[in-house]
């Protein structure tokens, strides 16, 4: 008898056990493979109105009582299509979008929302901006999409699958020396509050890299960075909507992500230094000397 309790028991756990996984393997399969298809539809729609809209706007507003922090109707209007489409479909998941801010649904889903990165290049008619979407699950970042519609280039990633470009698996670039090596940065718009610190880095990083570049769009240039078309990233005053789906891309891409110092961080800190991983510590050496802590 009791052989038989024990038996039924364990056969009973073997079978709760097997049902966990496979509802567990069904959300990660299934679930997160459809909520990457509408982050992409989403993506995708107001990517194309940001392309129509480049370069024609009509009214911009400044944000946060800085001259240079920009902010038109196109990014207001992209970021409605993005948050619609999502909540028709999942109602009652949770935002954090850079104009409308959070919601508190108190769910264990997150999207976190750059309907535009690359204001100042779109306001100009430059085309280099994108929409990124990233999507947080218990707190851990588990799917992402970038989309730059100039050169219809779309970034997508779940955790764990990989980080593809238009369908093609990105790696990190190979480059191992900092003098070969082609590095990006942008400058956050309180720079005139702290010129000295973030100038003295980007001094650096000309004597030291191949060559500095600065895009305008710190989502893309994560993506890039992702893609193996730079082989550094740094900036110093980032927001969470900035990295969300690149920080994503980039480690599924085989890159690192941290702080300036080489501690593991979270898009929910400002600083980022992201790279092929092989050159992370000839620029944490640099940045160390900008910190006077070389
Ligand atoms: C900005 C861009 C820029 C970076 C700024 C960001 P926005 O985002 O990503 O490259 O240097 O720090 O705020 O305002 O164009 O969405
Ligand atoms: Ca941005
Ligand atoms: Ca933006």
């Amino acid at each position: 008898m009791l052989g038989c309790e024990f038996t039924c028991t364990s056969t009973y756990r073997f079978f709760e056990s097997l049902s966990n996984q496979l509802i567990f393997l069904y959300h990660l399969v299934v679930v997160t493979n459809q909520m990457l298809e509408i982050a992409i539809e989403a993506a995708v729609e107001a990517g194309r109105l940001l392309k129509i809209n480049a370069g024609k706007v009509m009214h911009i507003d400044r944000k946060l009582g800085q001259e240079t922090n920009l902010v038109t109707e196109t990014d207001k209007k992209a970021e409605e299509i993005i948050i619609r489409k999502i909540k028709k479909r999942y109602p009652h998941h949770d935002f954090l979008a850079e104009e409308s801010g959070g919601s508190e649904e108190k769910s264990e889903y997150k999207w976190i929302i750059d309907p535009l990165d690359g204001t100042t290049n779109f306001t100009h008619g430059l085309p280099i901006f994108c929409v990124s979407i990233g999507l947080e699950v218990k707190g851990e970042m588990t799917l992402g999409v970038v989309y730059d519609p100039n050169l219809d280039e779309l970034f997508t990633v779940e955790k764990g699958k990989g980080a593809f470009l238009n369908k093609r698996r990105m790696i990190v670039s190979k480059t191992s020396k900092l003098i070969e090596s082609l590095i990006v940065t942008g400058f956050p718009y309180d720079i005139r509050s702290r010129p000295e610190t973030i100038l003295t880095h980007f001094n650096n990083f000309l004597l030291e890299a191949q060559a500095v570049r600065r895009l305008g769009s710190a989502a893309l240039d994560l993506c890039y960075v992702a893609a193996g078309r730079f082989d550094g990233f740094w900036e110093s005053t980032l927001n969470p909507w900035d990295m969300a789906a690149g920080v994503l891309l980039l480690e599924e891409a085989g890159g690192l992500f941290t702080d300036f110092l080489g501690f593991p961080t979270t898009i929910y800190k400002k600083q980022v230094l992201a790279t092929n991983r092989i050159i992370h510590d000839q620029m944490i050496a640099v940045l160390k000397k900008g910190m006077g802590k070389g």
